[in-house]
């Protein structure tokens, strides 16, 4: 058997590296507030971890359960089989949520999660280059029908705006220079690998400026995940959408682990009428869950509940 060919067999079946933990679950549990027979998206499946907590705590629910990674949602699907067909798999990005209710013949739904960014399973074992660790193919693509991977841009975009993308989404005082750097490089040959472009910014950014606690590539990886998964314009089109697949009262939970994000879910929930936010200031993980998981830290989360915006514009 091919390298290839066992690596993708051993994909097929969820190991326990694969497992996300998932974040702030109690926070999303109590704050999603379950009833006895609703309906709920988890916009954001990953393998499935707080699907398997709501049918936990209300086994008579059902879930349409989107994500579109298929190869993650082929893994989450085997773990969540025993709840059969009180799951609707959806592969699709959450934007789309309105199309999938309609197509799966959902007028409304009792609450919606999103949880954002990627999952462990993506990071540690997709191999797709989203770690900075690993020697793999610089894509980044979540969605694998999306037609630009990480190597694309940065082997054709302008310095300008490769620039732009690590400075505004990496939020990484060093853009400049390391963009500089990556259109040197792609001079003598493509950059093709993760490890190749984590080695080159170890190298641009000087030693005594590396920050302590991060690989000086973290920002630029995250600032290349954001832009080849378009994942701010996913969140703002979600953002107009979700409310209207909403009951009177259902609520929206959403997780978010970038500042960006976070703006665009505070500024939706302080002025969309269709909402209103329960939590005034963003939920964040426990001391105890930050030590515990480390992808937790920079999480936040905000919840609206879906009202009438008809009756508060008479008010
Ligand atoms: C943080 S993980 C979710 C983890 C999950 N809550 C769990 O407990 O296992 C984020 C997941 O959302 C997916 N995702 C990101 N953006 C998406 C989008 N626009 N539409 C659908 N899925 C998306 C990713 O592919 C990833 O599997």
């Amino acid at each position: 058997m091919t390298n290839t060919a066992a690596l993708s067999l051993e994909r097929q079946q969820p190991s326990e590296s694969d497992i996300h933990t998932p974040v702030l679950l109690g926070e999303v549990m109590s704050g999603i507030g379950l009833v006895s027979g609703g309906i709920y998206v988890d916009g954001t499946l990953g393998m499935g971890g707080h699907t398997a907590a709501f049918f936990a705590a209300q086994p008579d629910i059902r879930v349409v359960a989107m994500d579109w990674d298929a190869e993650s949602m082929a893994l989450a699907r085997k773990r969540l089989s025993m709840f059969g067909d009180r799951i609707f798999f959806v592969n699709s990005s959450f934007a789309r949520l309105k199309e999938a209710l309609s197509e799966l013949n959902i007028p409304e739904v009792d609450g919606i999660l999103l949880d954002l960014g990627y999952s462990s399973y993506q990071l540690e074992r997709s191999g797709r280059g989203f770690s900075f660790l690993r020697d793999e193919p610089l894509d980044m693509r979540m969605d694998m029908t999306g037609d630009i991977t990480a190597a694309d841009m940065l082997n054709s975009l302008p310095h300008e705006a490769i620039e732009k993308i690590i400075h505004v989404y990496g939020e990484e005082s060093w853009a400049k220079k390391i963009a500089k750097s990556i259109v040197e490089y792609r001079k003598l040959k493509p950059l093709t690998s993760s490890l190749e472009l984590s080695q080159l910014i170890f190298r641009v950014i000087p030693r005594k400026f590396h920050p302590r606690r991060l690989h000086p590539a973290t920002r630029t990886f995250q600032a290349l995940r954001i832009a080849v998964n378009t994942e701010l314009e996913q969140l703002r089109t979600a953002l107009e959408v979700l409310p209207d697949c909403l009951k009177n009262g259902g609520r929206l939970c959403i997780i978010s682990f970038h500042s960006l994000e976070d703006r665009l879910v505070k500024d939706a929930f302080r002025s969309d009428r269709r909402l209103a936010p329960v939590t005034k200031k963003p939920v964040a993980p426990s001391d105890e869950e930050s030590s515990q998981n480390v992808r937790a830290r920079s999480a936040k989360l905000r919840i609206a509940s879906r009202c009438q915006s008809d009756s508060s514009e008479q008010d």
